[in-house]
């Protein structure tokens, strides 16, 4: 039962009264903080499907219209008009910046691309055939050790200057990975170059001869990371700030934040895709395959379908969609096999009753790999390109979590199912 302002829950004798809070947008949220000590009782809500952990002014999603909002403003918006840059100073303060603040901005992340010289041996240490998100978790965590003066969780300005240097530094780490896997020296960052460009840079660059970056790819590589960069409660951004809850530095906490993005469910997901739908290869091939992906017991599932809030096509699969198409062409590749198995398993599937009835539409990692694929990454750089893009989400996540007064440590409670209390046995009477 609920009014506007309390929804009343009644059980056994018990009566309680429990404040109903408004967001700006979305569903009312029942406030249950005193339910376990005026009630005595818990909510039960394994994977958080009904459950607000906290109060955030970052991003929104509108799942039933297919929408997606950084600070109120529409992502096809920013895709098409914005920069990633600019985006993170979006997402990270609030407002958009006036040039003068995207200078300074671009100036101070510019600057803090280099990572520390030790930091270099560290890599060493991993097999060259280390996935690389092992070794980004592994060298984002090491960061702490490291960068002691921006370590203080306490004092806003430390906050501010490991933001920075998450921002600046995880592509030359990803990067760094990449080049460690092929056996060739690690790229310097250029200053000269802008953000996307400079990440391509360091990824494809060798000391031998000229690389310079086709301002196209660049774009795209802008456009990618800007569709990836925050998408509010998700399971890597919830892992960040459970990790941050108990004042945990920043470094360890985005490193757990990447661990989370490599399952195959979250980020994984795009590596995945794209090697789902090189498997099934040809367009012929598709009607046996969406028969396994209903089939629970084959255990195969369509990769970049799905979504736990999107019950509508996912407003950056639309874009990315375009930009595959986009890329492609510049490249010259025409007729590619991926794509066209891609769009077509995309129309049978949004025909399909099954996927229909359970509304499941394409998600931002469905078109990702085959542009990435032709940019010239191999499918292992994949979610290590997302856990880049995602990182100034973290930031500005874990931000808002630690500035917040009421900060309290995150700690659920269970369903207990195990045995009551009972006696130790001895061994020989077991
Ligand atoms: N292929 C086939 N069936 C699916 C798929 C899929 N991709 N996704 C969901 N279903 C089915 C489930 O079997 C389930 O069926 P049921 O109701 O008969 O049991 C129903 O749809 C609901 O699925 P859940 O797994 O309960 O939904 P949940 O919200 O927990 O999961 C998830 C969302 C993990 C994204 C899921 O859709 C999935 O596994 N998709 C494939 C992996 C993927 O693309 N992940 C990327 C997500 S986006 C991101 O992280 C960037």
């Amino acid at each position: 039962m609920a009014d506007t302002k309390n929804a009343t829950l009644t059980f056994g004798d018990k009566s309680l009264n429990l404040p109903i809070l408004k967001p700006t947008l979305g569903p009312d949220v029942v406030d249950i903080r005193k339910l376990y000590a005026d009630g005595d009782l818990f909510t039960f809500d394994p994977g958080f499907t009904s459950t607000a952990a906290c109060e955030s002014s970052i991003t929104y999603i509108d799942g039933d219209k297919g929408e997606l909002l950084y600070r109120g403003y529409p992502i096809e918006q920013l895709a098409n008009k914005s920069s990633y840059l600019e985006v993170c100073y979006l997402l990270l303060y609030g407002d958009l910046p006036n040039a003068a603040q995207l200078e300074d901005f671009n100036n101070r992340v510019t600057r803090h691309t280099m990572v520390h010289e030790q930091l270099h041996y560290f890599f060493r240490g991993f097999r060259r055939d280390s996935h690389p998100m092992a070794t980004m978790v592994g060298v984002v965590g090491a960061m702490s050790a490291f960068y002691h003066d921006s370590l203080d969780i306490n004092d806003p300005w430390q906050r501010e200057v490991a933001a920075i240097r998450l921002i600046a530094k995880l592509p030359t780490i990803a990067a760094m990975a990449y080049k460690y896997s092929l056996g060739q020296p690690f790229v310097y960052p250029k200053n000269s170059l802008d953000y996307a460009s400079n990440f391509l840079h360091m990824c494809f660059a060798v000391p031998c001869e000229e690389y310079v970056v086709q301002p196209a790819l660049s774009k795209a590589m802008d456009r990618i990371m800007m569709l990836h960069a925050d998408h509010e409660q998700n399971a890597s951004t919830s892992t960040v700030r459970l990790a941050g809850s108990s004042g945990a530095n920043p470094f360890a906490c985005i490193a757990a934040g990447i661990a989370c993005l490599w399952g195959p469910a979250h980020g994984g997901a795009n590596q995945a895709a794209l090697e789902q739908l090189r498997e099934i290869g040809s367009v012929d091939r598709i009607p046996e395959f969406i028969r396994q992906a209903k089939d629970k017991s084959s255990g195969i599932r369509l990769m970049g379908f799905g979504h736990r809030v999107y019950k509508n096509y996912d407003p950056r699969a639309k874009v990315m969609k375009e930009s595959a198409d986009e890329v492609l062409d510049l490249m010259g590749i025409h007729n590619n096999p991926t794509l066209q198995v891609a769009k077509e398993l995309e129309r049978i599937a949004l025909e399909d009753e099954y996927f229909v009835a359970k509304k499941l539409y394409p998600n931002v990692d469905f078109y990702s790999g085959i542009i990435l694929e032709a940019m010239g990454f191999p499918t292992s750089m994949f979610t290590p390109i997302f856990a880049i893009s995602r990182a100034v989400g973290w930031i500005a996540q874990w931000k808002e979590m630690i500035a917040d007064p009421t900060l309290k440590i995150g700690r659920p409670r269970q369903l207990y199912i195990g045995p009551a209390q009972r006696d130790y046995v001895e061994i020989k009477g077991r």
